[in-house]
């Protein structure tokens, strides 16, 4: 396949950035959307010039790590990351524009590399438990319903990365924060700091620059681990309850 690619650069977080242009040739529509970023690179390393950075660490999509946006769609047209994307879903002479994740909370680093810390500040402010939950002997012996647990385990498949954020027009973590509220609230070792929790996080949202729900729903429609939108009903259902009881 040869591709036209429009490519956001940017040297740093006060540089103005632009969009500048690349050809490649010979991507093999095996090719994962990240290896054909690496031919690029070696290119552009071999020409002298500076290669385009980008986030990826497992390319397995498991760790976050990745994620640009391609052609207006955070992770691409696929729901899927971008280092799961492959090269088939495009056609040879495709013109494809890539940027980084653009949020107030996500300042870009370098490129289409952008500092989710944010992110892990949420976490820092609620998203864990406190209970010492004994041995694994303990954990096993405490029951939880079949239904709870499958929504725990669903929320717990969030990776963080960050395209909830990215695809929302208000650049809100609503999706992001919900999924670990959900996870930990409905198991019985997270219950006891449900209310503190979900007040903790969200103070943190906010604190962190991201922006209201306003429910349009973009971030569902992206998530590449298909979190649903009604985390965010839980959280809301904790956030009235920690309300009327003043938390
Ligand atoms: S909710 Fe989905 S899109 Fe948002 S950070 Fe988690 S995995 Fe990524
Ligand atoms: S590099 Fe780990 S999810 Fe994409």
């Amino acid at each position: 396949m040869n591709l036209k690619l429009r490519i956001w650069r940017q040297d740093g977080p006060e540089d103005k950035g632009a969009i500048h242009e690349y050809d490649v040739a010979g991507v093999s529509e095996d090719s994962s959307f990240l290896e054909m970023l690496d031919i690029l690179n070696e290119e552009l390393f071999e020409k002298g010039e500076e290669p385009i950075a980008f986030d990826s660490d497992c390319r397995e999509g498991i760790c976050g790590q990745c994620g640009v946006v391609i052609n207006g769609i955070a992770h691409g047209p696929e729901r899927t990351t971008t280092c799961q994307l492959h090269m088939r879903t495009f056609n040879d002479g495709d013109t494809i524009t890539i940027e980084p994740w653009r949020a107030e909370a996500f300042p870009i680093i370098k490129d289409l590399v952008v500092n989710r810390s944010a992110f892990d500040r949420i976490i820092q402010a609620g998203g864990y438990i406190t209970v010492n939950t004994g041995a694994a002997p303990e954990a096993h012996s405490q029951l939880v319903p079949k239904p709870e647990a499958d929504k725990a385990f669903n929320a717990a498949a969030c990776i963080g990365c960050g395209a909830c954020v990215a695809a929302c027009p208000n650049a809100s973590a609503m999706l992001f924060t919900s999924a670990k509220v959900t996870h930990l609230g409905l198991l019985p070792q997270g219950k006891p700091e449900n209310l503190s929790r979900v007040v903790n996080m969200l103070n943190q949202m906010d604190e962190e620059g991201f922006g209201g729900c306003t429910n349009v729903g973009e971030c569902a429609a992206v998530c590449p681990k298909e979190i649903p939108l009604d985390v965010i009903s839980t959280l809301n259902r904790q956030l009235g309850k920690a309300l009327v009881r003043g938390v």
